[in-house]
Formats: C-alpha cells, structure tokens, sequence
C-alpha cells in the first residue's frame, strides 16, 4: 500500500457540459477517496502561474485561453498510488488517443480547439506536482480525513 494524495481539476469544457459528475462517480468508483473540493474560474494569471512548466510550448497561451474560459471543480483525491491510478482512468492526454472507457475518451473534445485539446481532466503526474498542485488549490486545513 502507498497511501497518495492527488489534485484533479475538471476542467471548463466538462463543467460546461454538465458531466461534473460522471467524472467523479467514475473515480470514486475506482477506489479513490474525495479529501477536498472546491469550484472556482481561474484568472488568465492563475492559469499561467498553475501551467508555469509550459511557458515555452506552442501550446501555452491558447491553454491559458481554455483553462480560464470557465469554472472549474478541483479535487484532492487520496488513495493506494493515487497518482498513478487516477492517470490510467484519465486515459491519454489528447482525447482520440485514450482507450475506450477512459474518462478522456468519454468525455473529452476529440478536435483540437484553437490549438489545444479540450481534455476534460487534469490530474498530476508525480508526487512532487501533486504536492505543488495541492497547496498551489488548498489550505492544510482545507483538506478533510477520511476513514
Ligand atoms: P493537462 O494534463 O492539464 O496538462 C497540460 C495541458 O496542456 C494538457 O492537459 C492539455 O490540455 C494541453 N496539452 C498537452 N499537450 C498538448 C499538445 N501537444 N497540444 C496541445 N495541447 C496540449
């Protein structure tokens, strides 16, 4: 057992389309344990502060674009190598790649748009972005145990 906290964001297209829910169902039903929760609209700044890594790629500024053209809803989830376990049920990051039943497959724009691909879902990839994620979202105190 390696006990994992995570940070999923649905992103704005999903939230648009009302399927908020199925995305979480789907994760809990995998195992994974809601520690905190909130829904917010990222400014153009928090989007570029958040998506930092990606200054240099072709990809920055229309990401920037989608990532504050909505509310989205950000989870910690905690659990066995919840890192790893949420990425496999995401699926791959441009939608028409991930395998069928996976939430991006699902739920994700298979079209880019306007130079981007509107994924549905962010999760982090390692323990140290998950840990820059989570406190980049909540307060300590913002994070609930479970049993
Ligand atoms: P996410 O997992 O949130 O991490 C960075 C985001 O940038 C990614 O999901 C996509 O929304 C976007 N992205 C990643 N790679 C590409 C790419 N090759 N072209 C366009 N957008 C991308």
């Amino acid at each position: 057992m390696a006990i994992e906290k995570t940070l999923a964001i649905i992103k704005p297209d999903a939230v648009a389309k009302n399927y908020a829910g199925k995305i979480l169902a789907q994760i809990e039903a995998n195992g994974l344990k809601i520690v905190a929760s909130k829904m917010t609209h990222l400014t153009r700044e928090k989007a570029e502060k958040f998506y930092s890594e990606h200054v240099d790629q072709i990809f920055y500024k229309p990401l920037i674009k989608y990532m504050s053209s909505g509310p989205i809803i950000v989870k910690v989830f905690e659990g066995d190598h919840a890192i790893s376990n949420l990425r496999k049920i995401m699926g791959a990051t441009i939608p028409s790649n991930a395998k069928e039943g996976e939430i991006r497959k699902l739920y994700g724009n298979h079209e880019p748009v306007n130079g981007t691909y509107e994924n549905a879902i962010h999760g982090s990839d390692s323990l140290e972005s998950a840990e820059r994620e989570i406190n980049f979202f909540f307060t300590n105190d913002e994070l609930c145990e479970r049993i």
